[in-house]
């Protein structure tokens, strides 16, 4: 055992796929890519990935690959094979992948697992422009069926080709599952054609920049002009487009909190029946009511032509009803709501959402789909098929697994893709943090739980302080890498700076491809503590081995001439210093970005 273990730390050196495969074994020499090559391919169903392979590796290498379809073995000088082999033992989506200097076959079951022996080949061809594949086999396959990424498209809009864009990143790294998050309090963005104040009126919100929850609320008069939706036409695109990919589409709408875009459509939805604007990021919450009323059977009208609509246009097996920060205060004081809770024998607020959310699994069910919600939904009683996304910790999955439910795991302390993932001083600015490495360290299968009852787990990124694709780009990448790697790869096979030398190397791709990335793991940490007597001081580290720290106090911007850290020192600030600065260096040259923090600030830090 130990032995394998050290041998894939040898190979990974010379490969760089993320996340790692599962077996490797290096061999001998090289295939060398060149425009004589043909990609064959044995089943019809693969014509659509031979040309996709022929077509990035074109984008990555600049070589034009024909494609054809032919049963038996070619005898070119040099061909790459695609081959479904129903002989081949490996979970669905699981690939063989062979490389020797005369062929590259890969072999698959299914065609799931042949897009991504195609993905790990993609990722084999150099990115430096060099056509040197090395000889190796590949047995690979993945530790969990659900893998996957969530983007928040209602507190900020992102465009169906910004969408798939994601989709093309995610695939590289073997995400299976985009969850979109298609309605709250800022904007409702599908297209639900008997419904259609839903996107007339909810899919857009005044315009407004500044900080999420200090912005202006809206102003008698002033137009709604920042938003849009997805209408079906769209959605069906995109969902072939997905699903070409190997990717299920994840309809969230979000009941029965979050819902203020929905009742300013309609207000009647409410408890409070008031209306009110969509929200553009100012502070309204149990101020104004974002709760459908639990209490009327119209409310349920509503959401079963939503839900059918919902049901018709997204092909994957589970619908999210969200559930989350369901704020109740308005249900307490609403007749229609308290009349069902008399009716139905229901103790408090809790148990009416569980009656709410029980009421709709039977909905969904009625529709061939199975409800998906975030952990909120066990309180008071979970519906009895319901699956959980765990989200505010792994205790709501833990519970649930305990209950026989099926579980996503995405906890905000290790999933949460709209943290911070670097010092605060120089971050876009949004709550709490969640760097690199902590994301490396999740493990979906806590200690004493069923494995059988996680499916995955998932990346979320809500777009409050997220305005742009470019910005949600800089979020999902390389944290998403260390995702991909926990969802696909053995758990033994966690290697911190073997993963940071393969994330280098994917930088590059992403460079390369002009896809937005952040490099905050290779900034300092800075750590602000107190002695016994209250002073100031400051401890530095890194995420990343053999870095070099530097620093000054004197107002000037540090270099390799300035004060250098030593490891494990706690620094005490100078006599009337104002101004911390600190910067990382490898190998004599500088690699993080300067930090720099106001004494008084670093003061404010300690709790
Ligand atoms: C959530 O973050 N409210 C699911």
């Amino acid at each position: 055992m130990l032995l394998i273990c050290i041998c894939d730390l040898v190979f990974s050196q010379t490969i760089n796929i993320i996340p790692m495969p599962k077996k490797v074994e290096m061999g001998k020499g090289f295939f060398t890519m060149n425009d004589n090559i043909a990609i064959y391919y044995n089943d019809p169903q693969l014509e659509f990935l031979a040309g996709y392979t022929s077509a990035t590796i074109k984008s990555l290498n600049n070589l034009n690959l024909a494609i054809k379809q032919a049963d038996g073995v070619q005898h070119n000088s040099q061909v790459i094979y695609l081959l479904i082999d129903k002989k081949v033992k490996t979970a669905k989506e699981g690939y063989l992948l062979s490389v020797n200097p005369a062929a590259i076959t890969i072999r698959a079951a299914t065609s799931q697992g042949m897009f991504y022996g195609v993905q790990s080949l993609l990722q084999l061809i150099p990115v430096d422009g060099d056509r040197k594949i090395p000889a190796l086999e590949i047995a690979d396959e993945p530790r969990f069926s659900w893998r996957g990424l969530m983007l928040d498209v209602s507190r900020h809009f992102f465009t169906i080709a910004e969408v798939k864009r994601l989709i093309d990143q995610m695939v590289f790294y073997k995400f299976n599952i985009l969850h979109l998050h298609l309605t709250d309090d800022q904007g409702w963005r599908l297209e639900i054609k008997k419904l259609p104040n839903l996107t007339k009126v909810g899919a857009w919100r005044v315009p407004r920049t500044g900080l999420w929850w200090d912005r202006d609320c809206p102003q008698d008069g002033e137009e709604a002009t920042y938003g849009g939706f997805y209408t079906q036409e769209e959605i069906k695109d995109l969902v072939k487009y997905a699903a070409k990919r190997n990717v299920n589409i994840l309809p969230e709408i979000d009941i029965p909190g979050h819902s203020l875009a929905a009742i300013a459509a309609y207000p009647w939805l409410s408890s409070s029946k008031n209306t009110f604007k969509v929200n553009p990021g100012c502070k309204f919450y149990g101020i104004d009511d974002n709760t459908l009323c639990a209490g009327k059977e119209s409310t349920f009208e509503f959401l079963n032509t939503v839900l059918t609509e919902v049901a018709e246009l997204f092909p994957f097996e589970y619908i999210h009803i969200g559930g989350d920060e369901c704020y109740k205060g308005f249900w307490k004081k609403c007749e229609d709501c308290q009349k069902v809770m008399n009716d139905n024998g229901l103790k408090d607020e809790k148990e009416l959402q569980s009656y709410f959310v029980k009421r709709l699994e039977k909905l969904l069910q009625g529709k061939g789909k199975k409800l998906m919600g975030w952990d909120e939904i066990l309180e008071g009683g979970l519906a009895p098929n319901a699956t959980v996304m765990s989200w505010r910790g792994m205790e709501g999955g833990i519970a649930a697994t305990k209950a026989n439910h099926h579980v996503v795991m995405s906890p905000n302390d290790f999933a949460y893709l709209d943290l911070y993932q670097g010092d605060p001083a120089i971050e876009p600015p949004t709550y709490s943090l969640l760097r690199l490495n902590k994301v490396y360290d999740f493990e979906p299968v806590p200690a004493g739980v069923d494995s059988a009852f996680i499916l995955g787990g998932q990346g979320n990124l809500w777009t409050e302080s997220v305005p742009t694709f470019r910005q949600a780009e800089y979020m999902f990448w390389p944290r998403s890498f260390a995702l991909a790697e926990i969802l696909w790869s053995p758990r033994s096979y966690r290697n911190w700076p073997d993963f940071i030398s393969r994330t280098e190397v994917h930088l590059q791709r992403l460079l390369r491809a002009d896809i937005n990335y952040s490099r905050s793991f290779f900034d300092a940490i800075v750590t602000p503590t107190k002695d016994r007597s209250g002073n100031l001081l400051i401890q530095l580290s890194t995420e990343i081995e053999e870095l070099t720290i530097y620093y000054t106090f004197d107002n000037t911007y540090p270099d390799h001439h300035s004060m250098l850290y030593i490891k494990g020192e706690k620094l005490s600030i100078p006599k009337d210093a104002d101004t911390f600065r600190v910067i990382t260096y490898r190998e004599g040259k500088p690699i993080g970005r300067i930090i720099t923090i106001p004494v008084v600030d670093l003061a404010k830090r300690i709790k």
